[in-house]
């Protein structure tokens, strides 16, 4: 976990981040609205630089945004402060245990559960989230697309198929829609929209 935590702390000490595109994903706030999800608590696992954690805050959801890079954590701080948005920041891996403040009724994640290589692993993420939401929760996540043809660098790109190997023993699959990620870069990145609700445990 700490070459994990290295490879992204490189990315930022290096601004090499073209995910971080100063605003909140245009997906997030289309996702919300077309299924209604009202404000509760929500999770934004690998935050960033907050963007979309200050969003859901400012909508009223009362917010938790979780990072394994501080520096990444200290800009979505002083993002928060300069906006007057209160938000809760933590250093925190996911994959080490619980976040304070669960269980959470809606959780986001842009790119952050495509990042992990192995189904093993992304199953494992997968039910940490449910092990976060509350029952009935909604879990939210801008994955890259493997049906992307490209040659230079980008976001990882997942199948459909890996998606739901990995989130449905978990999650009823309410959504998956092939799209584009927000982005500033051209042509913006193909992505998967994937909402998700928790199964009831039995
Ligand atoms: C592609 S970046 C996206 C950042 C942010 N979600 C955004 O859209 O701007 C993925 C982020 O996930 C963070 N991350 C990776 N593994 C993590 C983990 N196990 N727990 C929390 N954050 C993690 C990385 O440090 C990185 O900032």
């Amino acid at each position: 976990m700490d070459e994990r935590r290295r490879r992204f702390e490189e990315r930022y000490k290096a601004g090499n981040m073209p995910w971080d595109i100063g605003r909140p994903d245009f997906n997030l706030k289309e996702v919300l609205q077309a299924y209604n999800i009202s404000p509760g608590r929500a999770l934004d696992i690998g935050c960033g630089t907050g963007d979309n954690a200050i969003f859901l805050a400012e909508k009223g959801f009362d917010t938790t945004g979780t990072e394994i890079v501080s520096m990444a954590l200290d800009a979505a701080c002083r993002k928060a402060e300069e906006r007057a948005v209160r938000c809760h920041f933590i250093l925190h891996d996911i994959m080490q245990g619980p976040v304070k403040g669960a269980p959470f009724d809606f959780v986001f994640d842009r790119g952050c559960f495509h990042s992990f290589d192995t189904l093993d692993e992304r199953r494992r993420f997968a039910k940490a989230i449910a092990d976060h939401l509350s029952e009935g929760g909604y879990w939210l996540s801008l994955v890259g697309n493997a049906d992307e043809k490209r040659q230079g660098p980008g976001p990882p790109r997942r199948s459909a198929r890996e998606i739901v190997e990995a989130v449905e023993p978990f999650f009823e699959i309410l959504l998956l829609k092939a799209g584009r990620f927000d982005s500033n870069m051209e042509p913006p990145p193909r992505n998967w929209v994937m909402l998700a609700r928790r199964r009831q445990k039995t």
